[in-house]
């Protein structure tokens, strides 16, 4: 059934939008985007056009948007309601208001009202675990569900009133900035780090300064202008900053590997694509330090060499977009972006902002490139990486937001400065994305080396059970590990900090944890497209009460098959969170299980139930002592 919003669309609604991307195929996903948006699906009109305008082929437009959750061809009506699903929405009652929405509306989940009207399901967590329950609405997010705002929502529905004239303060959004340290605390102005970047000069009789003089002489460019882009690399080494994206890779060694690759042109890529259940620290960079983000692409474009740069925003993130896009524009204005930025000819830089579509794995940085490319965001085979083949195959750097804030403050105030901070393989500090039990959730920067004990009582944590550091694919601790600390050395952090009581059941977050993995697999690679649906189909027999050891056991196996052959980190780390709760939660496993050593994850029995009673042989030890007679 076409929805109101559907009928309503014309045609040149999405003609308008393809007329800007016509003859760019890289530009496949983002046209798609666009058109979603304006019409809640791609009208089938569409794609046929879309292929033709981008010069693309048909079946890659379909194999795009069969990828992207948020792309749809079918119509999900003129409101498309998603609550999000993680585990801290869960512990704050989402689906008891998922389900009393659909009383309301009087629709079922995951289907379209009869009216065309609305639909209501869930997403993968949308990166507000600090005021949660959240929800999207046509995409956009609002957060602190109650049920109080739920019944507005549905009369808003109900009352068909436009998005645009819904009250703003429902989709008012918070920092929730609890602790700051150097990053959140710098008086940062726009321009500081770039402006001591540009000036920075090579020691008098070092090597750096006799390469430069070489190539000066040999290339006829002044050496000032080939000092000073390796000066500012070398700080950045000098630093010690390790990426903060969750690899935590020596940021000095990939830009200098980006800047040596061979060939003329460099991209910067931002990842913003925060995906991992239970982060939110770079929402609040993007939203309250845009600056700080776009000056470290911009000195990591001016210390590589490159030209071009691109922000990958997600998509839960598009409330974003308009903000970041107006700082983009501040900054053009101030000769910060764009052609001899700050009076140095030759330093041409400017960034784009690309949207994701509502794909965890894009976050993988070569699963973003394709991405970016316009394509479905499957991970590319590795090596080459991306700082030699990256975006359209040329030498690309991609960073994640908190590491491009940190060159930036690197930049301004030295390597040295940053080293001192933190521990000795731990450079500087780290943004925590507190959530869970406890009673400050936030955003809170330490000092690397700081204690989970630290954090806890900070946040006002109170009988804590447990803590899920790095999200879902990072480790659960318990009690006994609390004085563990912060580091690369100890517990490193991608940012997630989820916190949880003794009223919790640390079987039941595994679980849902385990219903991530499966749904976000890309489905590329057969060990992860299986192992992730083996392991969430066990755990769901394991709650249904009908487990035994012998699936604890194959859980292990189906680590050991995950790590060997999976061919990216979601694979890699899906079993995570299930191996660290067996591990110290062993028994919350335990008094789930059946005591038989074997049982099938198919119940033959429950699924003959319905036979039987049509049949009226409803008696199933009757049927069963039938078929074991000779
Ligand atoms: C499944 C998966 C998801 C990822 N998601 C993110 C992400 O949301 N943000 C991020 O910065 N890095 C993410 N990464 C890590 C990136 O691949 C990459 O290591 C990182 O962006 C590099 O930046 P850094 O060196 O500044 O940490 C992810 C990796 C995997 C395997
Ligand atoms: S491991 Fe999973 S997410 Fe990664 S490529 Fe394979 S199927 Fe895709």
């Amino acid at each position: 059934m076409t929805s109101p919003r559907e009928g309503a669309a014309s045609e040149p609604a999405w003609a308008a939008i393809l007329a800007s991307h016509a003859g760019k195929p890289h530009h496949l996903l983002q046209a798609l985007r666009e058109i979603q948006h304006a019409h809640q699906a791609i009208p089938p009109a569409a794609v046929a056009q879309v292929a033709e305008t981008l010069d693309v082929p048909l079946a890659r437009v379909r194999g795009v948007i069969g990828f992207y959750a948020f792309l749809t061809e079918q119509s999900w009506g003129r409101y498309r309601v998603l609550f999000s699903d993680n585990i801290t929405d869960r512990m704050q009652g989402n689906m008891d208001l998922l389900a009393s929405l659909c009383e309301t509306l009087w629709v079922e989940q995951g289907r379209m009202s009869e009216d065309g009207l609305v639909s209501v399901d869930t997403t993968s967590c949308t990166g507000l675990c600090d005021q949660g329950p959240a929800i999207l609405v046509n995409g956009r997010a609002i957060p602190n569900i109650t049920p109080e705002r739920l019944g507005r929502i549905a009369d808003l529905i109900l009352a068909q009133t436009p998005m645009e004239a819904w009250p703003a303060e429902l989709f008012a959004i918070q920092d929730n900035i609890r602790r700051r340290d150097v990053l959140l605390n710098d008086d940062f102005q726009p321009g500081d780090a770039l402006r001591v970047a540009v000036a920075q000069v090579c020691a008098p009789g070092s090597a750096m300064e006799a390469a430069a003089n070489e190539r000066s002489w040999r290339e006829g460019i002044p050496g000032a202008a080939l000092c000073a882009p390796l000066s500012t690399l070398e700080e950045i080494k000098r630093s010690n900053l390790r990426g903060r994206g969750g690899a935590g890779f020596t940021t000095g060694m990939k830009w200098e590997a980006c800047r040596n690759a061979p060939g003329k042109e460099r991209y910067v890529v931002c990842n913003a694509d925060e995906g991992e259940p239970g982060t939110f620290k770079d929402r609040v960079l993007l939203r309250s330090h845009a600056d700080l983000v776009f000056e470290g692409m911009t000195v990591c474009a001016f210390a590589i060499g490159a030209t071009h740069g691109f922000l990958y925003l997600r998509g839960e993130y598009r409330f974003l977009l308009e903000p970041l896009n107006e700082v983009l524009a501040r900054r053009r204005a101030a000769n910060l972006l764009g052609k001899s930025i700050l009076g140095q000819a030759g330093f041409d830089f400017d960034i784009e902002i690309h949207l994701g579509a509502g794909a965890y794995v894009c976050g993988e940085e070569s699963a973003l490139i394709e991405s970016l490319e316009g394509k479905r965001g499957v991970p590319r085979n590795r090596p080459p990486y991306p700082v030699t083949h990256g975006y359209l195959h040329k030498p690309t750097t991609v960073n994640n937001v908190e590491t491009f804030c940190a060159a930036a403050l690197i930049a301004k105030h030295g390597g040295d400065w940053y080293r001192a901070i933190g521990t000795a393989k731990s450079a500087g500090t780290k943004l925590l994305s507190v959530a869970g039990d406890c009673a400050r959730p936030g955003i809170y920067e330490y000092p690397f080396g700081t204690t989970v004990r630290q954090v806890l009582a900070d946040c006002g944590a109170a009988n804590t059970l447990a803590v899920q550091i790095s999200g879902p694919s990072g480790v659960c601790i318990d009690a006994s590990e609390f004085d563990r600390r912060i580091a690369f050395e100890d517990l490193p952090t991608a940012g997630a900090f989820t916190v949880f009581d003794q009223s919790r059941d640390m079987f039941e977050v595994a679980r849902n944890y385990t219903h991530f993995f499966a749904h976000e697999s890309c489905g590329f690679c057969t060990p992860c497209r299986v192992g992730t649906a083996m392991l969430k189909a066990t755990m769901d027999k394991i709650a249904e009460g009908r487990g035994t050891l012998y699936d604890l056991a194959e859980i292990e196996k189906l680590d050991r098959v995950l790590h060997q052959s999976a061919h990216c980190g979601l694979g890699h780390t899906a079993c995570n969170p299930t191996l660290d709760t067996l591990k110290r939660f062993r028994p919350m496993y335990e008094r789930r299980l059946k005591s038989l050593d074997f049982e099938s994850a198919f119940d033959l029995d429950a699924a003959l139930a319905r036979a039987r009673q049509m049949t009226g042989r409803d008696d199933a030890g009757a049927h069963l002592s039938m078929e074991s007679e000779p």
